[in-house]
């Protein structure tokens, strides 16, 4: 399999929308982004998104704020057929290679404590716990608060996480 990183477009909405509701439930509760969500990110100044291509089709997307010289990962998710796969990796170097370009300090993100994959995912790339923020999501859910601060010449600082984890 190959996998190409590109800006997202707008021809991209349905097939991410369909990412972010495989990903993220499509109940009311749920916090999936929708097209007219995805639609509002392409024009925000702020807001950068890459897809995944893996061989031709997308299956995957960041998006991520921009903002002064920080950024907030809002969002990571790849097509379940496709995980395991690299996918979320090729798209974290992308935003590595943005953020040392664009001279960023610092990265952070939010991810339910419950969701090993993506802590695992965040914690091989770098980033540490700082923070629990309790009932962050709207049914309750506990998030964990990550950062990754990168030095001078844009090497990442490695930092043992803050908070201990509780047992999975
Ligand atoms: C989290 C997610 C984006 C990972 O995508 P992916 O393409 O499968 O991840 P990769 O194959 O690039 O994995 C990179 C590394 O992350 C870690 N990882 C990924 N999935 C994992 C899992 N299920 N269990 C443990 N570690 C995992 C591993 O260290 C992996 O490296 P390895 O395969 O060499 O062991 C994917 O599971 C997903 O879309 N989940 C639903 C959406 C979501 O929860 N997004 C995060 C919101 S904050």
């Amino acid at each position: 399999m190959s996998a190409f990183v590109r800006p997202m477009t707008e021809a991209d909405l349905p097939v991410v929308a369909e990412i972010e509701r495989e990903a993220f439930g499509a109940s009311p509760r749920s916090n999936a982004m929708g097209e007219a969500d995805l639609r509002e990110e392409l024009v925000r100044p702020w807001s950068r998104t890459w897809v995944a291509e893996a061989d031709t089709a997308v299956s995957g997307f960041l998006l991520a704020w921009h903002i002064v010289d920080e950024i907030h990962v809002l969002n990571v998710a790849v097509r379940r057929e496709k995980r395991r796969g690299g996918i979320a990796r090729v798209l974290l170097t992308q935003l590595f290679s943005y953020a040392r370009e664009k001279s960023v300090v610092a990265m952070y993100l939010e991810v339910r404590m419950g969701n090993r994959p993506a802590i695992e995912l965040y914690r091989v790339h770098g980033f540490h716990t700082v923070n629990i923020r309790r009932s962050y999501y709207a049914d309750g859910e506990d998030a964990l608060e990550m950062r990754l601060d990168f030095d001078a010449r844009g090497a990442i600082i490695i930092a043992a996480d803050e908070v201990p984890l509780p047992e999975p």
